[in-house]
């Protein structure tokens, strides 16, 4: 049986081809997993599946219903062995939260809404929000903020859930949570579709659908493909087309005074204070010139706060910090201008197109009018933005937003970047030469502070301090850590080192 049938689907904005003459069909009961490079097609299919989008051309049936002309059908509640199902659950990219709504309300009202009751407790217990269940929904952290919208999204028992890049942001550990929390709270019958940049995820899926600019080229077992994750990550890249192995382009030519100091970061008894809880506690550490310094650690560790603090935009409770020797606190316009900064969340202007942003960027960290074409149409070709240079920054799909904001950030060649999760929702192709540009570039002295939750990438950074409830529970190299772990990869290491640290408190 399946839950949806696609045939000969196009959709189109104007003279974009967003789906291209696309058949599909998702079998009932399975999850299903959606891959492609950034753009390719996912969340326009999503949109088109439940409705929100009408197509141009072809057919399409969900749960036995045409979205488009019987969309009121796919929202009615009904009741089933005594328990309430709707026939949807649609999680977006970014879903909608009440900022100024607590954790709870926001359940509350979400169940309201939907009309259906829930048993909270179990929900809380599930996302480990729990603690957090009087926390304003906008004071939470990146991943957070997935779990909450997940469990708003799984209220109401689905029969059909769509997840749009769920665990975007979300923690090693949690991500095995929120996977946990599908797969338990759902029932046999449930159909899943979930689109997910994490290709080890997409492995232990049923079914494996890799789309690229609109068309489907793959469509299968994921284990028949590969039967490794890591096997199935570099086949799905070939059948992507591969990624650039050249030497950076933006590294190259990346024209900048190399530091005379030999430490170029320095965190000092950093530590911020939001009420009676420490979101950053008496944090210390050094990072040297031409150095990636990685922050891991679970969602709601610190690494934003600590992030925001020592570029200036959060002021510390106690301590500081310093770049390059200048003092954030005391002269945090000097300190700042020798700072690139990306933050997790896209800071750009929407409504601004992206040639725009980069413009105002550029001018405003100072490069001249004669070099600010120069370098804007430099970044956009490596960074790949040329065909989305018109678009405004809000209508971009999430991969090329981090896309722009990597380029923002570091338009102004500055010594110094901190880089806040820059490969979260970027495609596999993508994220590797993101970090092609990242080694690269401290090959030339440059000095990088980055976070990611891709535990493959924590192998590139040349010291990693390991952050669990705002302190560091750990430092060293990737070998290092994995020795004082005794796991062989960076996934088990982050994992031993974390249940480490809750057995020492408790
Ligand atoms: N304004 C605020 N009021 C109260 N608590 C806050 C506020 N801002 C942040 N916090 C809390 O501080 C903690 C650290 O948040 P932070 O964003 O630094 O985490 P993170 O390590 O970056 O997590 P993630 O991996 O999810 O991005 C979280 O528990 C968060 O809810
Ligand atoms: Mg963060």
């Amino acid at each position: 049986m399946n839950t949806v049938e696609i045939k000969n689907l196009t959709k189109k904005f104007g003279s974009t081809v967003a789906i291209d003459n696309l058949s599909l069909n998702i079998e009932k009961g399975k999850i299903t997993g959606l891959i492609g490079a950034d753009g390719a097609g996912k969340t326009t299919l999503l949109r088109t599946i439940i409705g929100l989008l009408f197509p141009n051309d072809g057919e399409i049936n969900v749960l036995g219903f045409n979205p488009a002309t019987e969309k009121d059908k796919l929202l009615e509640g009904y009741t089933k062995d005594g328990i309430m199902h709707l026939p949807l659950g649609y999680m977006p990219q970014k879903f909608g939260l009440y900022e100024d709504l607590t954790v709870i309300e926001n359940l509350k009202l979400y169940a309201d809404l939907k009309g259906v009751a829930h048993d909270f407790d179990r929900m809380l217990e599930f996302t480990t929000l729990a603690p957090f269940q009087d926390r304003l929904a906008g004071a939470l952290s990146g991943g957070m903020k997935q779990k909450l919208g997940l469990a708003c999204t799984l209220l109401g028992n689905p029969e059909f859930l769509l997840l749009d890049e769920p665990s975007v942001g979300v923690d090693p550990i949690s991500r095995r949570d929120l996977m946990k929390m599908v797969r338990e709270m759902i029932s046999p019958e449930t159909t899943v579709l979930w689109s997910t940049a994490y290709l080890d995820e997409a492995h232990s899926f049923d079914t494996a659908v890799v789309i690229d600019r609109g068309k489907i080229i793959f469509n299968g077992s994921p284990h028949d493909l590969a039967p490794t994750p890591q096997e199935f990550e570099n086949k799905v890249i070939d059948l992507m087309g591969g990624y650039n192995k050249e030497e950076s382009l933006i590294a190259k030519n990346y024209d900048y005074k190399a530091p005379n100091v030999e430490l170029t970061v320095e965190a000092d008894n950093l530590e911020k204070r939001y009420g009676n809880f420490y979101a950053v506690k008496n944090n210390t550490f050094k990072i040297k010139k031409g150095e990636i310094f990685g922050l891991l650690g679970p969602n709601g560790a610190g690494k934003s706060t600590s992030f925001k603090m020592m570029c200036g935009l959060a002021r510390p409770t106690s301590g500081t910090a310093r770049i390059m020797g200048i003092d954030i606190k005391k002269n945090p316009e000097r300190a700042r201008a020798n700072l690139g900064y990306m933050a997790q969340k896209f800071s750009l202007y929407g409504s601004l197109t992206v040639r725009e942003n980069l413009d105002f960027f550029a001018l405003a960290y100072g490069i001249s009018i004669l070099k600010k074409e120069e370098k804007v149409n430099e970044v956009i070709d490596v960074f790949g933005l040329k065909e989305y240079e018109n678009t405004k920054a809000e209508e971009l799909p999430l991969g090329l937003k981090q896309r722009l904001s990597m380029a923002a950030a570091l338009i102004h060649n500055p010594p110094v970047l901190f880089l806040d999760e820059p490969t979260s929702g970027v495609d596999v192709l993508t994220r590797r030469d993101f970090w092609n540009h990242i080694t690269s570039l401290a090959k030339k002295g440059v000095t990088i502070m980055v976070t990611t939750h891709f535990m493959d990438e924590a192998e590139y950074c040349d010291r990693i301090s390991l952050f669990y409830k705002g302190e560091t529970i750990a430092v060293g190299t990737p070998t290092e850590l994995k020795q004082q772990a005794g796991a062989n990869d960076m996934e088990t290491t982050f994992i031993n080192l974390i249940k480490e640290s809750e057995r020492g408190k408790s």
